[in-house]
């Protein structure tokens, strides 16, 4: 059973999210706006989230796992976007670790995981997802102009933004049944079929400094695996990847 809780305007959708999982809010509750004020991103970002332009949710879960698998929901929403972007637009977007979606090498989506987590137990998980979808180039801000994209400038068409949270939380629903049943694997396997930087020679700026080598893979709990010149294996937890 999914709660949608849809507004006009707010200062972010994962602030609402936070607030709402405190008051026992169920598993599958999804909070939406048509424009977020202060939309974050990650790393203390901000997120540009225009009136009517985009979709801007959060979804609270309450996965039975430990902790440390929480960066698997990240990847699952991740081929949950990849999946329904497909669907809606024929577009074929790439995964770039751990949660950026590109078309034509530039960010369409961005995903922010927030946990609320004891020791070994996870109270929820607060998914934020911001999809561009019917920005044109002219309105961004200068600063991402050459890094960020829309659905629609890579489409050549409006999309209705409605349709695309229709599938979106049909393909999330369908990828974390599944994930609960089966686990991680086959979710592993259908991220790393659209993941742009496995095999790739990458640079990993993390807050304890940089990493540089060739991205191996993820492992079963989705962290990603560098391996540096002096062949040692880096495990990342959270970094900004550049290819
Ligand atoms: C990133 O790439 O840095 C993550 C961006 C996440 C943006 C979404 S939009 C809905 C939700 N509410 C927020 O304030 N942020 C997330």
């Amino acid at each position: 059973g999914t709660q949608i809780h849809y507004e006009e305007s707010v200062g972010s959708t994962q602030k609402i999210a936070h607030h709402l999982a405190n008051e026992d809010a169920p598993e599958g509750t999804v909070i939406i706006a048509e424009e977020q004020l202060s939309g974050r991103g990650r790393m203390d970002r901000k997120w540009h989230s225009p009136k009517y332009t985009g979709v801007w949710m959060s979804v609270i879960l309450r996965p039975n796992i430990p902790p440390p698998k929480a960066p698997q929901l990240t990847l699952i929403t991740a081929v949950a976007v990849v999946q329904a972007i497909e669907e809606l637009t024929g577009l074929s977007p790439q995964i770039k670790w751990p949660n950026d979606i590109l078309i034509n090498g530039k960010k369409v989506t961005g995903i922010l995981t927030e946990l609320q987590a004891d020791a070994d137990r996870i109270i929820s998980i607060i998914i934020g997802i911001g999809i561009n979808v019917n920005q044109q180039i002219e309105d961004y801000p200068d600063e991402i102009k050459n890094i960020a994209t829309s659905l629609s400038i890579e489409s050549g068409k409006k999309l209705q933004r409605a349709e695309l949270v229709k599938l979106l939380l049909h393909k999330f629903e369908n990828l974390y049944l599944l994930y609960l049943e089966k686990g991680f694997y086959p979710i592993k396997l259908l991220w790393e079929s659209c993941a742009i930087s496995i095999g790739k020679t990458i640079t990993a700026r993390t807050i304890t400094g940089s990493i540089h080598g060739k991205a191996l893979g993820i492992t079963e709990d989705g962290v990603l695996m560098i391996e540096d010149e002096a062949g040692k294996v880096h495990h990342v937890y959270s970094a900004d990847i550049e290819l």
